[in-house]
């Protein structure tokens, strides 16, 4: 191979060795093979040789050529491998590192009770009625047997919208608008919001919580309530706790009760959380009086029916021994946090 061939192969090959990346070695291919690459030129320049000197000068630049093509494409190979090789380890993920981990919701103690209740009541066949916050003074007021005298009615106990529409103040407006259908039998239980014009303090807020229950079908007596009830209350706060009725009055129940259960906490004898008397008041109940089940034809001849309403703060607030009201509904995730 003549001098200047194997100077430029040498060049070429010390090129090569330093090529960092396929680019640097895409510029050295241009330069040596391009159209005006240095190899290019001098097997461009055989034209003016001698027939002679040409046929072994020809030879000779394309062993050279061959030789440069041989060692570019290995180093373009070992390039690639390279490159390849590095992406991965840019790329790989550290299994083992920590990840980033979402602290976990609880469920407020109103909904607990809420839960609890709906599991209870749905176990023994009752569904899951609905009714809106806003409704009629009807079915909040009239449908329920409280006439136009009754005191719940006055604009400084109930928020009014209008004079036929407020936020409900009982979720007992859901008898009224099930009895309204007219069908029978029924059995329903109905969480939800209610709201009277209170201030808040340790046991009053504007807005709280109810579950009303209804049974209506042929048949149905006093005894069906107490059972049920009882069987609720110490499903609530103890089996082994007795429940008692106790005479109230409800415009909407004749005849009306409030049940007391025996006092979780000192069994009877009388304490701070029962106030000494050794019962604790939990829900208001009675049989649906025949005035409130007329709105809905039902034959009262034939049906008979008892309703119940829970206020769920304060069974959330006795179960779980809350002196505050107020505390619900602060929204401080360490106060649920205490009860998950
Ligand atoms: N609605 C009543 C209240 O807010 C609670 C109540 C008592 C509901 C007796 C009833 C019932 O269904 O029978 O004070």
């Amino acid at each position: 191979m003549n001098d200047n061939l194997k100077k430029l192969l040498d060049e070429a090959k010390a090129a090569l060795g330093e090529a960092a990346n396929l680019d640097d070695a895409e510029k050295l291919r241009v330069s040596m093979l391009g159209k005006k690459g240095r190899l290019t030129e001098i097997l461009r320049s055989m034209k003016d040789m001698a027939p002679e000197e040409r046929k072994s000068f020809g030879q000779a630049a394309n062993e050279a050529r061959a030789q440069f093509e041989a060692l570019l494409a290995e180093k373009v190979e070992e390039l690639k491998a390279a490159q390849k090789e590095a992406k991965f380890k840019a790329e790989t993920i550290d299994v083992t590192e920590p990840g980033i981990s979402n602290a976990p919701g609880y469920k407020h103690l109103v909904t607990l009770v809420i839960d609890d209740t709906i599991d209870f009541f749905t176990s023994l066949g009752f569904t899951v009625a609905e009714g809106p916050e806003i409704d009629t003074v009807h079915n909040n007021f009239d449908a329920l047997n409280a006439g136009p005298n009754h005191p719940s009615r006055d604009m400084t106990d109930t928020f009014y919208i209008n004079d036929s529409t407020l936020l409900r103040t009982q979720t007992s407006d859901v008898q009224a608008r099930v009895i309204a259908k007219g069908e029978t039998p029924i059995r329903l239980i109905s969480p939800g919001r209610v709201f009277r014009c209170d201030t808040p303090d340790a046991t009053h807020s504007p807005m709280f919580h109810q579950i009303e229950g209804l049974v209506v079908d042929e048949g149905i007596t006093m005894a069906d309530l107490k059972g049920i009830l009882d069987l609720y209350a110490k499903h609530l706060f103890g089996s082994h706790l007795k429940t008692k009725l106790r005479p109230h009055h409800f415009p909407f129940t004749e005849p009306s009760a409030e049940m007391d259960v025996e006092c979780f906490k000192c069994g009877g004898k009388g304490c701070n959380v029962c106030k000494g008397s050794g019962w604790i008041e939990i829900l208001g109940c009675g049989m649906v009086h025949p005035n409130v089940l007329k709105f809905g034809n039902i034959d009262t001849e034939k049906y008979t029916g008892f309703a119940f309403g829970i206020g769920v703060e304060r069974i959330a607030m006795l179960k779980y021994g809350i002196d505050d009201m107020r505390l619900l509904y602060e929204n401080d995730i360490r106060f649920i946090e205490q009860f998950r």
